[in-house]
């Protein structure tokens, strides 16, 4: 075991996980070789401001690309200039780029991601072989690197929140190093039932567990994903696992920022896109069904599509009089599958249009290029909202549009989204593998009568947000003791 090592920084609250608050493009027309600095939103972000700009905090995470790199070189000690991060302390950490690829994109995304969200196609994948084992290694030297920045950064007791299935190994890790620290781990993503899970070689199912294990608190968004990894710590590790190790097991159901989405779907720039949308829908009674998703294998856009094709078929009396609003954001596109997946998108979508079209509609307005004021503005005309993922850790999507729609919108909400356990009883539930049964919940969605719609869409509103991120933060820290 490694020695433990005294604290030499002072942080006494820290967040570690691979994407950090902001991120940097170096721009090759800019003879200076400057830096653009971007922002990013998301729950841990609004979180993190909860606690206020005079708690000594650090946010720790990877340099994703070139542009973060070059920042953290011109940065004293990888700490980021409060200027690009609006004050908050982060402290970027320059992993070498190969083995930041093999822990990102080799494990933690083509395997760990595919393990929780069963994506695997089993005849032919997952492959465990010696090209496997090496990447693993990188895996762990990713996230001995972290362990090692938040042994340095933390004061004396400080509470370190890790987040996210790129960070497993680092709470045990963090553990020898500094055992005086209070650790949380927090899963944002499903966690795979014991049958799934040990598609895993024996030796690294254990190591996950064990790792996230060697936290005192492991968090899941949803009872379901913490009874899972409780059942796999029993069929890996040991009946009595976790119940005789010191790790409590929590829930903790990140909600939507309803504040902040009500006022930032109001802006002047989402009026001018919903107009845009508007022309593009045509026809003023027309009904839309809307989706807004990164293009990710667990979304299951292509059902959506195929399921929304189907009822033009069943039900032909909505011809003409819906419009499919499906916004697929680009993402992965590192990975050959995310980009099969997108040109299948794409494809089918241009099929339907093709077949059912007519001058004056097109069944699917499709956009593929990411615009935040656009997703706010179909989410303010949505009268259906389609959220069918396979299996997904919470969809935040399923929670936003029912808080932002202007009318009031059915939630047509697969029982696989984590969203499932908190809004299932006023969506319209679905089976996201069936494709009849996903046709017939959009008919129904699209004939709810507008009074029982609008009593639902409040009902969904208030669920949404009832743990909104300042508080689901606050709820992680609590948890420690912080
Ligand atoms: C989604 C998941 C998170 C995950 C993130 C990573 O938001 O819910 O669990 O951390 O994707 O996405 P990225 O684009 O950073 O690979």
């Amino acid at each position: 075991m490694a020695s433990p090592l005294a604290s030499t920084g002072g942080a006494e609250v820290l967040v570690a996980s691979n994407r950090g608050p902001v991120s940097y493009e170096v721009r090759a027309a800019d003879p200076a070789g400057a830096l653009h600095v971007k922002r990013g939103g998301g729950g841990l972000v609004s979180g993190l401001s909860a606690i206020g700009p005079d708690a000594n905090a650090v946010w720790v995470c990877a340099a994703l690309g070139d542009g973060d790199r070059e920042a953290v070189r011109r940065a004293a000690g990888g700490r980021l200039p409060a200027a690009d991060t609006g004050g908050q302390q982060v402290r970027m950490l320059d992993i070498d780029a190969d083995v930041f690829s093999d822990a990102y994109n080799g494990v933690a995304n083509s395997v760990l991601w595919f393990v929780h969200h069963m994506l695997y196609q089993t005849p032919l994948e997952p492959v465990f072989d010696a090209e496997f084992r090496r990447r693993w290694a990188s895996y762990q030297a990713y996230n001995r690197a972290f362990a090692e920045a938040l042994a340095e950064e933390a004061g004396e007791g400080a509470v370190v929140v890790v987040q996210d299935y790129h960070l497993a190994l680092a709470p045990r890790m963090l553990r020898r190093l500094r055992p005086d620290l209070r650790i949380g781990h927090f899963s944002h993503t499903p966690w795979a039932p014991p049958d799934y899970f040990r598609l895993l070689p024996d030796d690294i199912a254990a190591e996950l567990l064990s790792g996230i294990l060697g936290a005192d608190h492991a968090a899941f968004l949803t009872r379901r994903w913490a009874d899972a990894f409780v059942d796999c710590c029993h069929a890996v590790l040991g009946p009595g696992i976790p119940s005789s190790s010191d790790t409590r097991i929590g829930v903790h159901g990140l909600g939507a920022d309803a504040d902040f989405l009500r006022k930032r779907a109001h802006e002047p720039d989402v009026d001018e896109r919903m107009r845009a949308l508007r022309e593009e829908i045509g026809g003023a009674d027309r009904r839309t069904i809307v989706r807004v998703d990164r293009t990710e294998l667990s979304k299951n856009i292509v059902r959506g599509l195929l399921a929304y094709r189907q009822l033009l078929d069943d039900h032909p009396e909505w011809r003409e009089r819906v419009v499919h609003v499906a916004f697929a954001y680009p993402s992965r596109q590192d990975l050959a599958v995310y980009r099969d997946y997108t040109a299948e998108v794409q494809r089918v979508a241009d099929e339907i249009n093709s077949a059912y079209g007519t001058a004056g509609w097109t069944p699917v307005v499709l956009h593929v290029k990411d615009d935040f004021a656009r997703s706010l503005a179909a989410y303010r005309l949505a009268d259906v909202a389609l959220v069918n993922p396979i299996r997904d850790g919470m969809n935040l999507v399923a929670k936003e549009i029912p808080v932002v729609s202007d009318e009031g919108c059915a939630l047509v909400l697969s029982r696989e989204a984590g969203a499932y356990e908190e809004l299932g009883e006023d969506a319209v539930v679905v089976n996201p593998y069936d494709i009849g049964g996903t046709a017939e919940a959009l008919a129904r969605a699209l004939a709810m009568p507008a009074g029982e719609r609008a009593e639902r869409c409040k009902r969904l509103a208030a669920a949404a947000t009832a743990l909104p991120p300042a508080a689901w933060f606050l709820e992680q820290l609590g948890a420690l003791g912080g």
